[in-house]
């Protein structure tokens, strides 16, 4: 039995999905239930708290979902939920399930949702980063990054292929609305040429000079990587632009949604099952308002303000390496 406290928990997640949410669920509940704490499943994120869609879990649903992709439970973006009135419902919603503790599987976004119903009504919560974009202050890794690293990797590899066989250049664009962290990993293990992401700005001018001083060395593909921008479509701008001051013909691909899709890496899962395992431990000892990550390979706990205040810089040197080496 357990010594908490806590007789219910819920668990959710929220924002984009990320290839080993469901490894996290699965440990998350195999922990709690393992203590003699009972768990809800809360569906679609902040939408399904909003209205009241909430499952009871027990271990047989945890059965085979440790290789799925997506999320079992759903998820969602709620625009809702920013307004006190819609996360007062959701607050009564939770206590008329009687649920007194909360697990969020998301990122920073979500975690401000979190940080605010904790807050307004005291229900202690602890979060777990889960997306593809790695850009959660406090950790080194989220859940669902590599996987898509990988995933975007494969598709590079293909491209490469095709690019060299018709010496063309190609642009791909990789998911990032706001982080350029799969762009710096994928441009480096893909070999690309250039990799422009929202910290690593290259003019036109810069990138055709580029281009041209590759070929002139005997180069006759190229890759070049860049993040997403506000809006899918960025990679077409900049095909345009070279088009324009050079005449040279940069094809476009648009990586999109698979890079969120697909059975999670070994790493994700290891990740996933460490983090929600830590998660629950620490809910059911009395913590609160607090994130679980990864530091050099050892969990930490990062107070949720913290988590939500302040931005991850991406990883700039990865980018010049890439540059390096791409000669
Ligand atoms: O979940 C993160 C992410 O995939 C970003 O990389 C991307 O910019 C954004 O979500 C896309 O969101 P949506 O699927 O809501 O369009």
């Amino acid at each position: 039995m357990t010594t908490s406290s806590l007789k219910k928990i819920g668990v959710y997640t929220s924002g984009g999905d990320a290839p080993g949410m469901n490894p996290a669920i699965r440990a998350a509940v195999r922990t709690a239930l393992s203590q003699k704490v009972e768990v809800v499943g809360i569906l679609n994120g902040y939408v399904g708290m909003i209205e009241n869609r909430m499952i009871t879990l027990q271990m047989r649903d945890m059965a085979n979902i440790i290789q799925r992709g997506g999320t079992i439970l759903k998820t969602g973006r709620s625009a809702e939920f920013m307004k006190p009135e819609y996360r007062a419902t959701a607050a009564n919603n939770l206590k008329a399930q009687g649920i007194d503790g909360l697990i969020c599987i998301g990122g920073d976004g979500s975690f401000r949702g979190a940080q605010l119903l904790g807050a307004e009504h005291k229900i202690p919560i602890i979060g777990i980063p889960g997306t593809i974009d790695n850009d959660v202050y406090g950790t080194d890794d989220t859940i669902g990054f590599d996987t898509a690293v990988n995933t975007a990797l494969q598709a590079i590899d293909k491209i490469r292929d095709t690019a060299d066989s018709h010496d063309r250049i190609f642009i791909v664009e990789v998911m990032g609305r706001n982080s350029g962290w799969i762009a710096s990993h994928v441009g480096l293990a893909g070999g690309a040429e250039e990799i422009l992401t929202a910290e690593n700005i290259i003019s036109v001018d810069k990138i055709v000079e580029n281009l041209k001083n590759s070929r002139a060395r005997g180069k006759t593909s190229s890759i070049i990587i860049t993040a997403e921008g506000q809006k899918p479509g960025r990679a077409y701008d900049l095909s345009d632009a070279i088009r324009k001051k050079s005449g040279l013909d940069a094809k476009v691909c648009i990586l999109g949604h698979q890079q969120r899709g697909g059975t999670p890496s070994a790493h994700d899962r290891i990740l996933a099952s460490r983090l929600a395992n830590a998660a629950v431990e620490a809910l059911l000892a009395g913590r609160n308002n607090t994130m679980i990550g990864v530091q050099a390979d050892k969990l930490v706990e990062i107070p949720l303000d913290l988590v939500t205040s302040k931005e991850k810089p991406g990883d700039k040197t990865l980018i010049h390496l890439a540059r390096l080496l791409s000669i």
